[in-house]
């Protein structure tokens, strides 16, 4: 993180006293900020590299037309909901946290992985993520926006964040893991992240490379065949990449 990201109250939150030891698991995660009802390409996508998928949306629990405890997780073939666990409310909070954890299991290799949806704030979240050290696999942001219904967290756009709203680039690429990927269409991100701003053709013509201070992220092309504006990035340090060429 920059020292100016640290400092500056807009880029934070009060930290929340969320039950993070009950949360956090040793393996592979995905986080998707401001996720709202977009769980499905992302568990197709990534279900075998992935061993925890966090959806973190403020209106999980208020606004999806059912209690977050009957949500149903997109069914991904073979795998099966084996148990599901709503969390304690913490009502101490300011925005309340409220959590449903499901486990899943592939019912032929018995591989299983974990679905959270935490109905909260998702730059809480990440200010928890950062505390506890814990390195993000594949970080998703999509179809977002600044308008009514978007967020106006710019998660992929460094600071100094337009119009005052809250940027996050370096520090999301700083809690990526080496050879980790960002999923973005563009949405609240920097304009080389893609082309989603406008609604026009969705074939990626944009850079193969970013190059964003310590970091080089390269393309993997269009990820998600439903939609080819999202664009996976592998990050690397500009070091590392160095000491392996
Ligand atoms: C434009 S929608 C995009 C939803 C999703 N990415 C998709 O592709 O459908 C923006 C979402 O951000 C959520 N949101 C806004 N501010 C948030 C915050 N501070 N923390 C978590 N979610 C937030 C809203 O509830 C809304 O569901």
């Amino acid at each position: 993180m920059t020292s100016n990201a640290q400092d500056d109250p807009r880029q934070n939150r009060n930290l929340p006293n969320y039950p993070f030891d009950e949360l956090i698991s040793s393996g592979r995660l995905l986080y998707y900020p401001c996720s709202g009802k977009d769980t499905r390409f992302p568990l197709e996508r990534f279900a075998e590299s992935i061993d925890s998928f966090w959806f973190v949306d403020l209106r999980y629990e208020k606004d999806l037309r059912r209690p977050i405890s009957e949500f149903d997780v997109p069914c991904h073939s073979g795998y099966e909901v084996e148990a599901r666990t709503k969390m304690k409310v913490y009502p101490e909070i300011r925005d309340p946290f409220v959590a449903l954890r499901c486990q899943l299991k592939h019912s032929q290799s018995g591989r299983r992985l974990e679905v959270l949806y935490l109905s909260t704030d998702a730059v809480g979240v990440f200010q928890c993520l950062e505390k506890f050290q814990k390195r993000i696999s594949v970080f998703c942001h999509r179809r977002d926006g600044i308008s009514e219904g978007g967020s106006n967290l710019w998660w992929l756009h460094p600071d100094p964040a337009p119009e005052g709203a809250p940027a996050f680039l370096e520090r999301v690429l700083a809690q990526v893991e080496d050879r980790g990927t960002i999923v973005s269409d563009g949405s609240n991100a920097l304009p080389e992240f893609g082309t989603s701003q406008n609604n026009g053709p969705t074939n990626f013509s944009g850079p193969k490379e970013i190059v964003f201070n310590r970091f080089r992220l390269r393309s993997e092309g269009p990820f998600d065949q439903q939609c080819t504006r999202t664009i996976g990035w592998v990050v690397a340090s500009i070091a590392e990449t160095k000491n392996r060429s």
